[in-house]
């Protein structure tokens, strides 16, 4: 549950559906599921298993391996805090904005009202601008939650994550249900899934299935490794890892419903175009849907605080998830106790957090949220493929799930891991490189995105240093 809850996150609501829209509609399920077997449920597995097996945090089981593999779980771990970093930014706006729903304050220009009322978005990421205090506090309350959440450990998560894994599932079904009976939801389901296969011979399509995947999936930051270290010696890894995998995706394709016949109802009613009204990201949460949300015919507050509550609670097991691989970290090496460790991880994530609450926030939010997701990450995934493929052994990690999972995997499984997962990897990785060099990002000057890559290349640093630090059981 803890595990579904890490992987179902704000990326399966406003990432999936318009990445599908994009890529092909209904066709883009082929490369989706592909991905999701060829690296997506065989890095998982190996994650859980290794898990398992080691029983401790992604950089001590890593230094379990091979004490040069170390760094690169620190890395993992670091990079899921830089992550939670932003993420738990991105979660405060949409708890001001549960509050806001009341109001439907965002009338009549949402637009306008996120970037210059709320937000006070600055012209350059250079411009500091201010700091919006309601954003500040509803930080604060989102940071406060995770300690307490994380600080008594793991019963605590596994009591949280009974409701929020749930109940944002049923708010998401009821925003389904209502996106689906109104009229020209239709035409937005159409739009969604209507399947364009000329767009599979397109390999941008394939990238954006398996950087869906991998975001999506919690992987490379250690994450899996440490929820798995909790798991009883005999849990099953092979079923674990289908069944995140599977409730994953089909949470994602579900959001696809709720939010594009939502859409599909605001083209009807402005008379607008759905190409202009679809989009994904942050538009997508605070500017599209509450837009559409305003144009119900009745009770719109209540759908404009299902829809932020939902979030919230979708977001927040990720997020915390996201520093209990870091806290399990210090906690292993340096014999922190938990409480200390999850203290100052979330002050830390708070105050660099604070950074991002002013004006020029959100550029630094979409340039880390960029560079993390899309060069740290799969580079940190290929390296742990390879890690536990050919200095663990892919065949151990086998044998040892066939022994005590339900469903045997072949040998084939072992191909995966070498081979085939690390070809594609390294393709995700020099097609981001190339786009990056030769489109940018947005219109983003290049010194930010310099800083970009310097927020990736510290992550490597920190970690290095981390390994040279002397570990408590230090041998
Ligand atoms: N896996 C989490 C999400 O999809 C981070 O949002």
């Amino acid at each position: 549950m803890a595990a579904i809850g890490s992987a179902v996150g704000l990326g399966n609501i406003w990432r999936f559906p318009y990445v599908c829209y994009k890529n092909g509609g209904g066709a883009f399920l082929i490369p989706y599921f592909v991905a999701l077997f060829t690296v997506g449920i065989p890095l998982l597995m190996a994650e859980f298993a290794i898990g398992s097996i080691f029983r401790k945090s992604a950089p001590l089981a890593m230094r379990d391996i091979s004490r040069k593999a170390e760094w690169v779980g620190w890395w993992g771990a670091f990079s899921a805090f830089f992550i939670s970093v932003y993420y738990c930014v991105i979660m405060a706006w949409c708890l001001c904005y549960l509050f806001h729903s009341f109001g439907l304050i965002w009338q009549p220009d949402a637009s306008s009202f996120f970037y210059d009322k709320f937000l006070g978005v600055t012209s350059s990421p250079s411009i500091f601008g201010g700091i919006n205090v309601q954003i500040v506090f509803a930080l604060l309350f989102i940071w406060t939650s995770i300690y307490l959440i994380l600080y008594k450990g793991v019963k605590s998560i596994g009591k949280v994550v009974a409701i929020t894994v749930p109940l944002p599932t049923l708010l998401l079904l009821i925003l389904t249900l209502r996106g689906l009976t109104l009229p020209g939801s239709l035409n937005g389901l159409e739009f969604y899934l209507a399947p364009d296969f000329s767009k599979l011979a397109l390999p941008s399509v394939w990238l954006s299935a398996y950087a869906q995947i991998f975001f999506s999936l919690s992987l490379a930051q250690g994450i899996m490794i440490v929820y798995a270290s909790y798991l009883k010696k005999d849990s099953d890894i092979t079923n674990n890892s289908l069944i995140t995998a599977l409730a994953d995706g089909g949470t994602a394709f579900l959001a696809g419903f709720a939010v594009f016949s939502v859409l599909g109802y605001l083209a009807f009613q402005t008379g607008l175009p759905m190409e202009e009204i679809a989009r994904g990201g942050i538009g997508l949460a605070f500017i599209t849907y509450p837009t559409a949300i305003a144009k119900m015919p009745f009770a719109t507050s209540f759908f404009g605080v299902i829809f932020f509550l939902a979030l919230l609670t979708f977001g927040i097991d990720s997020a915390f998830s996201m520093v209990e691989a870091i806290t399990n970290g210090l906690k292993d090496k340096f014999g922190m106790n938990r409480r200390k460790a999850t203290l100052l991880i979330c002050m830390l994530g708070f105050f660099l957090g604070l950074i991002l609450t002013a004006g020029s926030g959100i550029y630094w939010v979409e340039i880390m949220d960029h560079f993390i997701s899309n060069f740290a990450l799969v580079i940190i995934g290929l390296l742990e493929c390879l890690i536990f493929a050919y200095i663990f052994g892919g065949e151990k990690i086998r044998k040892y799930a066939n022994e005590v999972s339900e469903i045997k995997i072949g040998r084939w499984w072992n191909v995966f891991l070498k081979l085939i997962a690390p070809v594609i990897l390294i393709s995700l990785a020099i097609a981001s490189i190339v786009e990056l060099l030769t489109e940018g990002y947005e219109n983003f000057p290049s010194w930010a995105l310099a800083i970009g890559i310097i927020v990736v290349i510290f992550g490597i640093i920190i970690s290095i240093t981390m390994v040279r630090i002397k570990c408590r059981q230090a041998q």
